[in-house]
């Protein structure tokens, strides 16, 4: 009885000790640039007051790991491998909701799960913390539900999961797992695509030299991509397996963008100029059009 009370004191002193550490740690964070170092790890730039006697701000850095879906909890391992195989694999897992050849992870690359950047796509880590929030494309808040059923009618040309499906669900707790290590940091400076400085103005017709010099080869002589979309294949451009022009993706500031930091696959060699005018080509082929009532 005794041991056990000496046993239960400790354990509150050193959750007290966790928890104060933590607060010291965090707070008042500001995120300024995340890279990652040799073994792998991720770390940011943070600004924090609190922690030094003198009250005067000093930056140290703050660690962080992305979190590999298979590490998840027993209790959770299910529902957050289900939805990393929905990101991989969207068409196979939800074949009533998506309307065309695409998945998911063909712009968020390995499931979202990555800090954005050169070659890794548009991450989506962090992304449970952020939402609700104000989309100027629908003029209110949206919640990150909302945001999913964004991507399923107009990246995906489909129609949005039911409300209590298990694949929505899934899709949630797995975004809440790779999210679960950056939640404390208050920004996310990795999520959205960054914008491109040059004002360039699209230049179609060099579009499609480009396009015919540096992606034709994996996406074909008319975007259409490898035929049969698995989870290896290469993604169509334009046609009615693309895509729609409600996609975030048919905008010429986010295509640019996207293909500057990720395109040619692997070798994002192009200049922004080059990157502007070849996604003007891609965003002036035809493709489906966005129902709003779906
Ligand atoms: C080596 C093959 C390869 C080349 C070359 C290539 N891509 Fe891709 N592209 C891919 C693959 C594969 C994906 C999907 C990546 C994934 O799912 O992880 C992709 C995805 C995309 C996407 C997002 C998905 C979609 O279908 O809309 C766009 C846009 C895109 N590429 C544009 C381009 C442009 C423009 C070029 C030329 C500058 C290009 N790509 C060159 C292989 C390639
Ligand atoms: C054709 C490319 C494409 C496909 C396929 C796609 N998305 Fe997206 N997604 C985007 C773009 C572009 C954005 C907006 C990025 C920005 O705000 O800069 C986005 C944003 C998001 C966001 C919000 C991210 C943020 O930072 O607010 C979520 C969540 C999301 N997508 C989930 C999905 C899911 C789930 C799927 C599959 C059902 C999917 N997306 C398929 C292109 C795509």
């Amino acid at each position: 009885m005794f041991n056990s009370l000496i046993a239960f004191i400790i354990a509150i002193v050193i959750s007290a000790v966790a928890w104060l550490m933590h607060t010291l740690h965090l707070s008042e964070t500001h995120v300024k640039t995340n890279t990652s170092d040799e073994e792998g790890k991720y770390y940011a730039a943070v600004k924090d007051a609190s922690a030094t006697p003198t009250g005067t701000s000093e930056t140290h850095q703050v660690h962080f790991d992305l979190v590999d879906p298979e590490c998840a909890p027993e209790a959770k391992l299910y529902m957050i491998m289900y939805g990393y195989q929905i990101m991989e694999e969207t068409a196979k897992h939800c074949p009533e909701n998506v309307g065309n050849a695409l998945s998911c992870n063909n712009c968020h690359f390995n499931a979202g799960n990555t800090l954005g950047g050169s070659n890794r796509g548009i991450s989506l880590v962090g992304v449970t913390e952020v939402y609700p929030r104000f989309s100027s494309r629908d003029n209110k808040m949206i919640s990150l539900n909302d945001r999913l059923d964004n991507c399923f009618k107009r990246s995906l040309n489909g129609v949005p999961l039911p409300e209590d499906s298990i694949e929505r669900d899934a899709l949630v707790s797995y975004f809440k797992w790779i999210s679960h290590e950056v939640a404390s940091l208050g920004k996310y400076p990795w999520l959205g695509l960054k914008f491109l400085d040059s004002k360039h103005e699209g230049d179609i017709a060099n579009g499609e030299k480009v396009y015919h010099k540096h992606c034709s080869l994996c996406h074909g002589e008319n975007g259409e991509g490898s035929e049969r979309p698995s989870a290896t294949s290469i993604p169509p451009l334009w046609g009615n397996q693309s895509f729609n022009d409600g996609a975030g993706m048919n905008r010429l500031d986010m295509a640019s963008s996207f293909i500057f930091y990720n395109m040619p696959l692997g070798q994002p060699t192009l200049t922004e100029e080059e990157a502007i005018d070849v996604a003007a080509f891609v965003v002036a082929q035809p493709r489906p059009h966005f129902n709003p009532n779906r």
